[in-house]
C-alpha cells in the first residue's frame, strides 16, 4: 500500500504555501495557541460532534470527543472538533426526519470548506447515523464512524425496561387503570438511566449496527454500551485509526459497495431492525453510487433469519446483546449470508474482523434453527395502491391479518385521525382497514412515525389488539402491528392513497406481496381528475427547500440535488 506524503494532504493547500492567504491561516492558528509544529504536515482530523445540551443520547460526547482527540494526537494527527446539529429524536419537532438531510449537508460542507484531511463522525441517536454517513460519502474524505453506544438497560422494580417498547406497554396499562401516577413516575425515572441511544432494536441500534456491518466502525464498536469503559477506549482507538486512514487514503466509497450494502441490510434483517433503516439505507447507498432498491430488502429478507432476541421483536436489550457477544458474534453466525471480503475502516475485511467472535448466550443470539422468524421479517408490497412500493413487518403483525380484505376507514390527516379515532360513532370494526393520508415526506411534512395508528378505543375494549393500518408515514422501530408503511407515491403528491374513500375495499396479501384498492381503474381516474393538489406547508425557510427537493420513500427521502456521486468542486483558496 502506498502511503501519502504530507504535501499530498488536502490541508496542505491551506497551510503549505508561503503566501498571504496561508499567512492568515497560520496567524489564526497561532491565535488559538498552536504552533506550526502542532499541525503542519500532519493529517487534520475533523471530529464532527453532534453533542448538544438537548440530546440526551449524546450526553457523553464532550468527554468522548476528548478521548478521540487523545487518539488522534497519539497517532500524529491534529484534531479539530466541529459541532454539528444534534437531531435529538425525542425533542425535535415535527420530526428529526425533516432535518436528516440538513445534518448530511452540514457534514459534507464542513468537511469541504475547511482544511480537513479526515473525519471522525460522532453520532448514534436515530437520524444522526445516516445523516453523518451520507454527508461523509458525498465528500468522500477518509472517515470513520464512532457510534454513541446504547444506554444501559432500563429498570423498574424487578422489571427491565426498554426504550419505546415499554412506554407503549405501560401506557396501555395506565390507560386501563392498572398503574398509579406514582408508579408511572417511577418508570419515567428508571427507563433512561445512562448516556447512550435507545437500547431496544429501534432505529438507533439498527443504524449503528448497519454502519458497523458496512465497515464504517472499528470491529465491535456498535454494540458497546455508552457507559462502559470499553466505549471510551473505542473512542481513543477510533481517533488513532483515522490518522492512518488518511495516510492510506482509505475513503468511504472504498467501503460502501453493493456487497457491503447487502451486508448491512442482511445485518438489519437478522437483528429485526427498524423499518426506518430502509429509507436511510437507500439514501446512503445512493450517495455511494450503489443503486439500492426497496426490493433488495425483500429479496434478502427471504433468506435471512431473525436471530437477535431483542425487543421489540424479542425479549432482551442491547446491554444483554453486548454481553452475549454483540454484533460481531451475530455476523459470524450468519457468515454464509455475508460478503466477507468487504473492506472495513481498520483495513481488514469483514470476515477477518468477525472470525474469532463467539456467542456467549444462546438465548440472546439464537441458533438459526430457533430463529424468531425464519425469513420474511420485512416485506415489500406493490399494487394499485402503492405502485412504487410499501413496507410491512409481517412478524410484528397478527398472522390472520397477513391475508385480509376490509373496508377502508379514512382519515384525511393526523389531526382528523386524532379527533375521530375514539369517537364511539366511528363506523369501524375489527375487519376495517384504517387509512391515514398526508403523513408522508411532503404531506406531514417530514414523514413522521405515525404509521402505528391507534386501535379505536371501542375495539380495544372488545379485545382487538391489531388491525390492518395503511399510511405513507414511517413507524417507530419499537412499534408493532399490521401496519403498512412508506406507501409510495404518497397521498400529498397525488399517489393513489389520496383517492381512497370510506368504504372502499382494500386487499392486503403479504405472501403475494400485494396491496390493492378494489376500485375500478375508471373510477380511480374519475377521482384523480377531481383531485386538487394541496397547498405546500412551508413557503419560506428550510421547510420550503425541503418540500421542493425531497424524494419519495422508495427513493430514500434524500434531496434530489444531493443524490449520486457527481463531483463537487473543491473550494478555491484565495
Ligand atoms: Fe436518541 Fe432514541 S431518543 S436514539
Amino acid at each position: 500500500m502506498t502511503r501519502r506524503k504530507p504535501e499530498d494532504l488536502r490541508s496542505h493547500r491551506w497551510f503549505g504555501n508561503n503566501d498571504m492567504r496561508s499567512f492568515g491561516h497560520h496567524s489564526r492558528a497561532s491565535q488559538m495557541g498552536y504552533s506550526r509544529a502542532d499541525y503542519l504536515g500532519k493529517p487534520i482530523i475533523a471530529i464532527i460532534n453532534t453533542w448538544s445540551d438537548i440530546n440526551a443520547c449524546h450526553s457523553h460526547f464532550r468527554q468522548r470527543a476528548d478521548e478521540v482527540k487523545r487518539g488522534v494526537l497519539q497517532a500524529g494527527g491534529f484534531p479539530l472538533e466541529m459541532p454539528a446539529i444534534a437531531l435529538a429524536e425525542v425533542f425535535q419537532k415535527p420530526t428529526t426526519m425533516l432535518y436528516r438531510n440538513l445534518l448530511a449537508m452540514e457534514t459534507e460542507e464542513l468537511l469541504r470548506s475547511y482544511p480537513v484531511d479526515g473525519a471522525v463522525l460522532m453520532g448514534g441517536c436515530d437520524k444522526t447515523t445516516p445523516a453523518l454517513l451520507m454527508g461523509a460519502l458525498s465528500m468522500n474524505l477518509p472517515a470513520i464512524f464512532m457510534p454513541a453506544g446504547p444506554m444501559l438497560s432500563g429498570h423498574w422494580r424487578d422489571q427491565k425496561l426498554g426504550s419505546g417498547s415499554d412506554v407503549w406497554k405501560y401506557w396501555a396499562e395506565k390507560r386501563a387503570g392498572n398503574l398509579t401516577d406514582a408508579q408511572w413516575g417511577e418508570i419515567e425515572d428508571g427507563i433512561a438511566r445512562s448516556p447512550g441511544h435507545c437500547m431496544t432494536m429501534g432505529t438507533a441500534s439498527t443504524m449503528t449496527s448497519a454502519a458497523e456491518a458496512m465497515g464504517f466502525t472499528l470491529p465491535g464498536a456498535a454494540s458497546i454500551p455508552a457507559a462502559d469503559s470499553r466505549h471510551a477506549r473505542m473512542a481513543t482507538d477510533t481517533g488513532r485509526r483515522i490518522v492512518d486512514m488518511v495516510w492510506e487514503d482509505l475513503k468511504p466509497r472504498d467501503l460502501v459497495t453493493a456487497a457491503s450494502v447487502d451486508n448491512a441490510v442482511t445485518a438489519v434483517l437478522a437483528l429485526g431492525g427498524s423499518t426506518n433503516s430502509i429509507v436511510h439505507m437507500v439514501a446512503l447507498a445512493r450517495r455511494a453510487g450503489v443503486a439500492l432498491t426497496i426490493d433488495r430488502f425483500d429479496a434478502l429478507a427471504r433468506k435471512t433469519p431473525l436471530v437477535a432476541n431483542l425487543r421489540p421483536a424479542g425479549k432482551y436489550l442491547m446491554e444483554d446483546f453486548f454481553y452475549a457477544g454483540g454484533l460481531r458474534a451475530l455476523l459470524n453466525d450468519i457468515g454464509d449470508l455475508l460478503e466477507l471480503s468487504a473492506r472495513t475502516v481498520n483495513g481488514k475485511t469483514l470476515g477477518e474482523n468477525i472470525a474469532s467472535a463467539e456467542v456467549f448466550d444462546r438465548d440472546v443470539i439464537l441458533p438459526r434453527d430457533k430463529a424468531l422468524v425464519a425469513s420474511d421479517s420485512l416485506a415489500v408490497l406493490r399494487g394499485n395502491l402503492a405502485p412504487d412500493g410499501a413496507v410491512i413487518k409481517p412478524a410484528a403483525a397478527e398472522a390472520r391479518l397477513l391475508k385480509h380484505i376490509g373496508h377502508a376507514v379514512v382519515f384525511a390527516d393526523y389531526n382528523d385521525m386524532a379527533a375521530r379515532i375514539d369517537d364511539p360513532a366511528l363506523p369501524v370494526t375489527a375487519d376495517s382497514v384504517l387509512v391515514l393520508k398526508h403523513a408522508g415526506p411532503q404531506g406531514a411534512p417530514g414523514m413522521p412515525e405515525w404509521g402505528q395508528l391507534p386501535i379505536p378505543k371501542k375495539l380495544l375494549a372488545a379485545g382487538v389488539r391489531d388491525m390492518v393500518r395503511i399510511s405513507d408515514a414511517r413507524m417507530s422501530g419499537t412499534s408493532y402491528g399490521a401496519c403498512v408503511l412508506h406507501v409510495a407515491p404518497e397521498s400529498f403528491v397525488g399517489g393513489p392513497l389520496a383517492f381512497v374513500q370510506d368504504g372502499d375495499l382494500i386487499e392486503l396479501d403479504v405472501p403475494a406481496r400485494k396491496l390493492e384498492l378494489k376500485v375500478s381503474a375508471a373510477e380511480l381516474a374519475r377521482r384523480r381528475a377531481s383531485w386538487k393538489p394541496p397547498e405546500m406547508h412551508y413557503t419560506r425557510g428550510f421547510g420550503a427547500l425541503y418540500q421542493r427537493h425531497i424524494t419519495q420513500a422508495d427513493q430514500g427521502c434524500d434531496f434530489d440535488f444531493l443524490e449520486g456521486i457527481a463531483p463537487t468542486a473543491e473550494p478555491e483558496i484565495h
